[in-house]
């Protein structure tokens, strides 16, 4: 049996090396550990407690909520909205914040997370999984507003995901590197099994959803004809393709084992005048301080990521992220128009 660190110690021991840390931040964390557990046990039993299926309702963006996503958020919410330490969150099933109730006390965090991540994978069994991100609220805790939220990733405290697959697993950076941690089912805690994630800086093996190729720009277009050539193309050498359809599962594979993931920005997307699929604040910043954190890098296009001014609560923006040389080829396709 793993008689190994906890979640929960190790963040305790990383905050011991921080100035004027209060214990707050730990937990925080805690709570958001809690949370995912709870999700963890609910994926795990699918269709036994009838979690499974369409709740009948949309979110802000069009999508339709499966009954977990609907159940994953209101465990976030009541999970993390009493011990003190939030002013408010934000998440993709919430068309606006939630600020704290004044029946509890507001802290000085805020929180964003997108509840079950890869939900059209949900009735079919597959890996999904939670992301979160935490910032400061720059307003003061009083009365948080969307306006406070809107911080560019690089002001990230803290960002993670939880990962249902095979094994539960919690993916944390505060900053400091990447920690991977395995839920052992038994006792409950997620022991510390990967740390110190590093993603290697070149890869052969590339996801994107090939089915909106007739719509993408020319650099993504670009890229992938050249890996598609293979040993006889200008790359020299053969890559393998990976869709999984579920951005947690598809980071985690990355982290371990290298690769590029894109949903870039298309044709399809601009008529309809959005800015990309995934969405800034609680997808694509939280795992773009993780990848980055891990050596990889995260861009729009030929833009980082985590530099973004964001505009909008449910912002959506262009993602291409992972190994760093990759990364760094895609990102000049696209400084030199194609
Ligand atoms: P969510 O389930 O939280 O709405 O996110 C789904 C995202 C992401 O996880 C995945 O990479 C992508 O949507 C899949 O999109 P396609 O179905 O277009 O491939
Ligand atoms: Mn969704
Ligand atoms: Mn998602
Ligand atoms: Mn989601």
């Amino acid at each position: 049996m793993h008689n190994g660190t906890t979640v929960t110690q190790f963040i305790i021991e990383e905050q011991r090396h921080i100035a004027g840390a209060t214990g707050d931040f730990t937990s925080l964390l805690n709570d958001i550990v809690t949370a995912c557990k709870v999700i963890s046990n609910m994926v795990n039993h699918g269709a036994l407690v009838g979690v499974l299926g369409s709740a009948g309702s949309e979110n802000v963006q069009g999508e339709t909520q499966k009954k977990l996503d609907v159940l994953a958020n209101d465990v976030f919410i009541r999970s993390n909205e009493w011990a003190g330490h939030l002013a408010a969150m934000a998440s993709e099933e919430m068309d606006e914040i939630y600020p704290i109730s004044k029946q509890y006390t507001r802290g000085k965090y805020l929180l964003t997370f997108d509840p079950l991540d890869g939900s059209s994978n949900i009735d079919v069994n597959v890996s999904v999984g939670t992301i979160f991100s935490i910032l400061r609220c720059p307003g003061g805790s009083e009365a948080p507003t969307e306006r406070d939220f809107l911080q560019a990733g690089t002001q990230q405290v803290a960002a993670g995901y939880a990962l249902y697959g095979p094994s539960s697993m919690m993916v944390l950076t505060t900053g400091n590197g990447v920690n991977g941690f395995t839920l052992d089912q038994n006792i409950g805690e997620f022991i510390l099994t990967h740390p110190k994630m590093e993603i290697p800086a070149d890869t052969q093996e590339f996801a994107i959803n090939a089915s909106n190729m007739r719509f993408w720009e020319s650099p993504v277009r670009r890229y992938v004809d050249e890996c598609l050539a293979g040993k006889e193309g200008p790359r020299g050498k053969d890559f393998n393709m990976r869709w999984i359809a579920s951005m947690v599962a598809e980071v985690h594979r990355i982290l371990t084992r290298g690769g590029v993931f894109m949903y870039p920005m298309d044709a399809k997307m601009k008529d309809k005048g959005q800015g990309g699929k995934l969405r800034l604040l609680y997808e694509a910043n939280p795992m773009s301080f993780i990848v980055e954190q891990a050596g990889g890098g995260s861009i729009t296009g030929a833009q980082r990521i985590m530099e973004l001014q964001p505009e909008q609560l449910h912002q959506r923006v262009p993602v291409i992220l992972g190994s760093r040389n990759e990364v760094e080829r895609i990102q000049g396709y696209h400084l030199e128009g194609g």
